[in-house]
């Protein structure tokens, strides 16, 4: 029973794509989990997950009691539900309305995972403010690594303490004298998982389905297995 914002702070570094590939294997461990499309004006979940034409109401609609909290679900499978992204902002959307949705959702399912956008202004501090924990996405160049500081810094400030790393599109040979420990540093969290540069991965964008045996899709149920509590050694070697 928590909810989890993934956030940067920056587009493309893969925070939709590691939501959609947690919730799938969370869910298929029979982790019931919602994920919350939290970019307003900007939905991918429902394209990453094949429903956009299912989509009908939203989480705005709830707050603005155009619908029950139940009927702006999309059920993906029995255990994997999205809640879509508004396409307008209101200035009904409040840290106190989104904190009280999020938490009723959180008596039904055991991860709520929030789809931060790009950017630290509206969906980013609604996350902020309805999550207990945070992952940081961030992939290995400089100006993601400040954006991923930046953010890491301001979801301390809010009082979230439990904030983890993601390293993603990491390539061994290509980043070779990148420091991961010095990231790490950087954004002052402790590392949940690095993720390889995958072309699977990529091809998900164009609704490719994730090989179950792919590095992509196995950095992922390392990550998912982490956040289960599971003591999960890191190895170089696996990416
Ligand atoms: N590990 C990876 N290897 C290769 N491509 C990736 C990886 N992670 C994400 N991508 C691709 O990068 C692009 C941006 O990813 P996305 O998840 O939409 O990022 P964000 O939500 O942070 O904007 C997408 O085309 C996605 O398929
Ligand atoms: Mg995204």
């Amino acid at each position: 029973m928590s909810a989890i914002m993934v956030a940067s702070a920056k587009g493309g570094v893969g925070k939709s794509s590691l939501c959609v590939g947690l919730g799938r294997i969370l869910s298929e461990h029979n982790h019931k989990t919602l994920l919350i499309d939290m970019d307003v004006g900007v939905r991918s979940l429902d394209l990453l997950l094949d429903v956009a034409e299912k989509t009908v109401y939203n989480w705005g609609d709830v707050i603005l009691n155009n619908c029950e909290p139940d009927k702006a679900l999309i059920h993906i499978t029995q255990s994997l539900s999205l809640l879509p992204a508004p396409l307008f902002v209101s200035e009904e959307f409040t840290a106190e309305e989104m904190k009280k949705l999020v938490e009723l959702y959180k008596q039904e399912y055991e991860f709520v995972i929030l789809d931060s956008p790009a950017g630290i202004e509206t969906g980013f501090s609604l996350s902020v403010g309805s999550a207990d924990k945070c992952i940081i996405v961030s992939v290995p160049d400089p100006i993601s690594i400040r954006a991923a500081s930046s953010a890491s810094a301001i979801v301390k400030k809010s009082g979230i303490e439990d904030i983890r790393l993601v390293l993603n599109r990491f390539d061994k040979r290509q980043h070779k004298k990148v420091c991961v420990d010095d990231i790490i540093d950087n954004v002052s969290a402790r590392l949940l998982g690095i993720i390889p540069e995958s072309s699977d991965i990529a091809l998900t964008a164009i609704g490719e389905e994730l090989p179950y045996d792919s590095k992509g899709n196995l950095a992922y149920l390392r990550i998912a297995k982490r956040l289960c509590g599971e003591n999960i050694p890191f190895k170089i070697k696996n990416i």
